[in-house]
């Protein structure tokens, strides 16, 4: 099976991210021909400092490392690197209707957040997304479940396609983790774990023991008093309940078991302490990493050079069904 899934350089990844993506692709790496890489392209259509572009790329392939992908096992790379993702994009853009880029949540959201800056990037960043998927001929994509509309798009551009110019592109399925396909903000848990939001409302990777242990001990909760999984009346604990039950890979009803006539800020403690250690052997790791930015530097030109290999013999099939060759 062919796995494909990327994630743009615009922050710190956080535990939403983790659980989300990078659990799944570290479990799909052991049996599978995987591709994990940077969306930098993406990153361009939200403002951003250039400056700043290189290094958080760097830093997402020191968290892919610190992650556990192994560039023996996966192909990592940048999506600037390899041409063939703009100049596929542009080719499925004109198979695409305006009326469907519009209609997308992150579209709308984005442009309500950035009013200043609806680009067109914005509007065609589904367009670009399924450009990514359809070169390396991906039969999964794992990711969160906010990517879910774009990746039904993906499908739908690459049945289009098909039945208009022929066979040409695997039709992708996307994965989606059970239990952390959607962890919520620590301050407001109705809304998703986004790293463009403030620092307090999500667990970087990278956290310090104290920044993780102020930052869950002030998260949102409610005022019933009682450790139970019940998303509608109890959104935060519930949330705070799949983070502990993912990291600590216990049932929620073991944990609620645990937790039972105990107070909020003790399930809190034990939820710090468990997160310290989960995410200490990510930190080791990433500080070792960061002593030699030269290996960064090489993964991303070994796997850009795999990857062009897979996208070039793509664009020339692509070419000739469209009738460009
Ligand atoms: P990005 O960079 O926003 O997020 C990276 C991955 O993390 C998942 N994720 C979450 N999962 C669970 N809970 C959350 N709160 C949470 N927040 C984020 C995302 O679903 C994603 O899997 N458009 C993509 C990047 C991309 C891509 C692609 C992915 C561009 N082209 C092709 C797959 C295939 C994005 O913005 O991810």
């Amino acid at each position: 099976m062919k796995i494909f899934s990327g994630i743009q350089p615009t922050n710190q990844l956080h535990i939403g991210n983790y659980l989300g993506a990078i659990a799944q692709w570290i479990d799909l790496q052991k049996d599978n021909e995987c591709i994990f890489w940077i969306a930098d392209l993406h990153a361009l259509t939200v403002p951003y400092q250039a400056k700043e572009l290189q290094k958080r790329t760097l830093e997402v392939v020191a968290t892919y490392l610190a992650t556990g992908i192994d560039p023996e096992k996966s192909i990592i790379f940048r999506q600037s690197d390899v041409k063939e993702h703009s100049e596929l994009a542009w080719l499925l853009s004109t198979i695409t209707p305006v009326g469907d880029l519009e209609r997308m949540t992150q579209f709308k959201d984005k442009s309500q957040k950035h009013k200043a800056n609806i680009n067109a990037g914005l509007l065609n960043y589904p367009v670009l997304m399924a450009a990514d998927i359809l070169l390396y001929q991906s039969n999964r994509v794992p990711v969160g479940i906010d990517q879910k509309q774009h990746i039904e798009l993906a499908r739908t551009i690459a049945k289009k396609f098909n039945k208009k110019f022929g066979e040409t592109f695997i039709v992708p399925e996307g994965l989606y983790s059970k239990l952390g396909a959607k962890i919520m903000s620590l301050k407001e848990p109705t809304k998703k774990m986004s790293k463009s939001d403030s620092p307090d409302s999500f667990i970087s990777l990278f956290d310090s023991p104290e920044q993780i242990k102020k930052k869950i001990a002030s998260a949102t909760t409610d005022s019933l008093k009682s450790v139970k999984y019940n998303p509608e009346k109890q959104p935060g604990i519930a949330n705070l309940l799949t983070i502990y039950s993912l990291f600590a890979e216990q049932l929620i009803k073991e944990i609620e078991k645990e937790f039972a006539n105990k107070g909020y800020a003790e399930f809190k403690q034990g939820l710090a302490l468990l997160l310290i250690k989960k995410l200490k052997p990510f930190r080791d790791k990433k500080e070792e990493i960061a002593k030699n930015p030269e290996l960064l530097k090489d993964i991303l030109e070994n796997g850009a050079k795999k990857a062009r290999l897979i996208a070039q013999l793509t664009m020339q099939k692509v070419k000739q069904a469209m009738g460009l060759v």
